[in-house]
């Protein structure tokens, strides 16, 4: 498989990468070391990744909406994302997304470091094993862990450190979007087990287990999911930023904090 290709100034190691999505287009405590175009056998990444030092970590930062919150969750690449990631060195990612509450204890402002994943996602390129290269023999990936107890563990020992709540377990499932869920949709989710709703989980988390990279998601919960309101109110996008901005201010401490036993791992 061809590297990707990219302008860098110095060959760093990241310690780890973090994807951010909305609400985490850039991460104010990093001293950036550099920025650097990439391009991968899939296409265009996200953006430029940013290098930087992170408490005592370097780590390798990619907005996943791009540097201007302007790609949809369906046409996010995936791919080149997670595989100029992987061709930088990156063996470890965390993700960062926001997403709806289900679960009744999960309201706007919670924290969660899910511990599985449900796709209802479609139609989105979501494997490597595709065939891109006729001949290659139909690839098979586990996916028991989809997010890994190894950075779980450091993301919650890092929230408790600096006395943040988390909820350490939680279904993340991910729907396609850009619309938000009906309420039909949101009671069928439940019974399937889902506790947390948003639209970029996957397959960010497959394509990292499938080229073999720990990969964990810390996800804040930004509204009620629809129709979970208390009040029966719709989901309003102001509500929604307000919750980001206090939400991504905690995440990006807890990410400070944890860089060191991340890189350790
Ligand atoms: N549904 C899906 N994605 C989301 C939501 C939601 O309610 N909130 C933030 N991202």
């Amino acid at each position: 498989m061809k590297k990707t290709t990219s302008k860098s100034p110095a060959a760093l190691t990241p310690d780890f990468g973090v994807i951010g999505g909305s609400g985490l287009t850039r991460i104010d405590d990093l001293q950036v070391v550099h920025r650097q175009v990439c391009r991968s056998i899939w296409g265009e990444p996200s953006a430029p990744v940013t290098y930087g030092r992170l408490g005592d970590a370097t780590i390798v930062f990619l907005p996943r909406h791009g540097a201007g919150h302007t790609i949809a969750p369906h046409r996010v690449n995936y791919r080149a994302n997670v595989q100029v990631l992987h061709d930088l060195g990156v063996r470890k990612i965390i993700a960062v997304t926001a997403v709806g509450g289900i679960r009744p204890d999960l309201a706007a402002g919670s924290i969660v470091i899910p511990h599985d994943v449900i796709d209802y996602t479609w139609g989105r390129e979501h494997t490597f094993f595709g065939g891109h290269a006729s001949g290659s023999e139909v690839t098979h990936v586990d996916f028991t862990e989809p997010y890994a107890t190894g950075l779980r563990q450091a993301l919650a020992d890092a929230a408790r450190s600096l006395d943040i709540r988390v909820s350490t377990s939680g279904v993340y499932a991910a729907t396609q979007g850009p619309r938000f869920e009906t309420p039909a949709e949101i009671d069928r989710i439940e019974k399937d087990g889902g506790d947390i709703v948003g639209m970029t989980g996957m397959p960010e988390a497959s394509l990292a287990a499938e080229l073999a990279m720990d990969y964990a998601n810390i996800s804040v919960v930004v509204n009620p999911a629809a129709g979970r309101a208390p009040d029966g109110v719709h989901i309003s996008l102001d509500s929604i930023y307000a919750e980001l901005a206090a939400g991504m201010e905690k995440v990006r401490r807890i990410l400070a904090t944890a860089g060191a036993d991340v890189a350790s791992l």
